[in-house]
């Protein structure tokens, strides 16, 4: 989407972020869009009206009942005037109110006047992104159309690290084009789902993985330009637009379908909760009952994970893992057991991680860790391929190791 002569309404709110909407303004401006700000009363604790007067070019509103201001360009006409609406930074407040459909002051007003599509880039700290209010306030807005920017990881303004950040301004003009495809020209192959180990002819052992993260995965490795190819165990789940997928049964099948598409891939990241052990035979028929105990004789099934990770040229690995306790110990036991660059580790069991809607990660490199709190599978995934992206070196680099 070209922002050539796009009329952008930049609503700025009350957050540190606020102090990198002049560079926002010059950047979109650059992209040939014309700009008009508003800003809450919150964002003139960090920054002046002026200097976002001086690079718009255009006076800028603070309030809504303003004589003065509205005998120009009234808050309808200037709601009728923009073709996208873009709040950067947005805050937890603005974001509840938005969701509740206030009308108390100029921003929130211009939102439900405009017939414009809506965008936001929170920005706050990350526990308050992981607030459940936040999260589902998140969840109205997108439900009604609104489209939500990043939030970026990394280092805050608070002095922790987390997902929270505002996105830089080149990454919100990136994403106003179109959703910045970071990893573009990037080959990754995915696994997804269970596998199941037969028994007998009608029997197999399994487990309650509905596949649903690792096609988040896949999906937001698409939306980010990269090339997928998903490798799933029995599920049933739409393939993601953009992703090529092959279906499989077992691991030691999931393990030839990865080794046959990895020689080219960039990236690698198990999802599949993999049976770590399957019966040493299959019965032509099925068992039948005797009465008696029925001693089953298990092999250990090939490390996928590890196997790819062993690889020279090696891709980016990225593995999950799935505990019951001792999440973080167990977590970096595997990061260095399975040679795998991150490790994202979620807690399983009743109702939780396995076959569920939302989820929480922690995902751990050699010298890093990112919290991602309670959210959709399709939200952590977007987190968890942006966390992909800035550590992935450039290939050269891995192809050196
Ligand atoms: O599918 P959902 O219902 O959405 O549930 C998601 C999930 C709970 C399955 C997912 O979040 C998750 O935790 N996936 C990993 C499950 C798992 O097998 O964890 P693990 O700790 O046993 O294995 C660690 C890593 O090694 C994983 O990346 C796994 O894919 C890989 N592995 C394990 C065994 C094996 N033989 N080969 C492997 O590659």
């Amino acid at each position: 989407m070209t922002l050539n002569g796009r009329r952008i309404l930049l609503g700025v709110t009350g957050g540190i972020a606020a102090y990198k909407t002049p560079e926002l303004v010059r950047r979109l401006r650059e992209a040939g869009a014309d700009v008009r700000v508003v800003m809450s009363a919150g964002a003139e604790a960090f920054i002046t009206p002026l200097t976002l007067q001086a690079v718009s070019g255009h006076r800028v509103r603070t309030h809504l009942l303003d004589a003065e201001a509205e005998a120009g360009m009234g808050h309808i006409e200037l709601a009728r005037w923009a073709d996208q609406v873009l709040i950067a930074p947005a805050t937890a407040q603005v974001i509840a109110r938005l969701a509740h459909g206030f009308a108390d002051d100029l921003l929130s007003t211009l939102v439900l006047a405009t017939e414009a599509g809506v965008w936001i880039a929170p920005a706050m700290n990350r526990v308050m992104w992981d607030a459940r209010a936040v999260r589902e306030n998140c969840r109205v807005l997108e439900a009604r159309g609104m489209h939500v920017l990043g939030p970026g990881v990394g280092d805050q303004a608070c002095g922790e690290q987390g997902a929270g950040r505002m996105l830089e301004p080149d990454e919100i003009v990136g994403q106003l084009r179109g959703r910045e495809p970071v990893l573009a020209g990037l080959r990754f192959v995915v696994t997804a789902g269970p596998t199941h180990e037969p028994i007998d002819p009608v029997r197999f052992l399994g487990n309650r993985s509905s596949g649903r993260m690792g096609f988040a995965v896949a999906e937001a490795l698409a939306e980010a330009g990269a090339r997928v190819d998903l490798v799933a165990g029995p599920v049933r789940l739409a393939t993601p637009p953009g992703v090529e997928r092959f279906d499989v049964a077992t691991a030691e099948e999931m393990l030839s379908a990865v080794s046959a598409r990895i020689d080219h891939a960039d990236g690698f990241v198990g999802v599949a909760a993999v049976a770590d052990y399957r019966p040493a035979s299959l019965a032509g028929d099925k068992i039948k009952k005797s009465g008696q105990p029925l001693t089953l004789q298990l092999v250990e099934n090939p490390d996928i994970l590890a196997t790819v990770a062993r690889r020279r040229p090696k891709p980016f690995v990225v593995g999950f893992a799935a505990e019951t306790r001792d999440l973080e110990s167990a977590a970096r036991g595997k990061l260095k057991a399975k040679g795998a660059d991150l490790i994202a580790a979620n807690r399983v069991g009743q109702n939780r991680g396995f076959d569920t809607e939302d989820n929480t990660l922690e995902v751990f490199g050699a010298d890093c860790h990112w919290s991602l709190g309670n959210r959709s599978k399709r939200d952590l995934a977007r987190e968890l391929v942006a966390i992909i992206a800035e550590r992935m070196q450039p290939k050269e680099h891995r192809n050196q190791q």
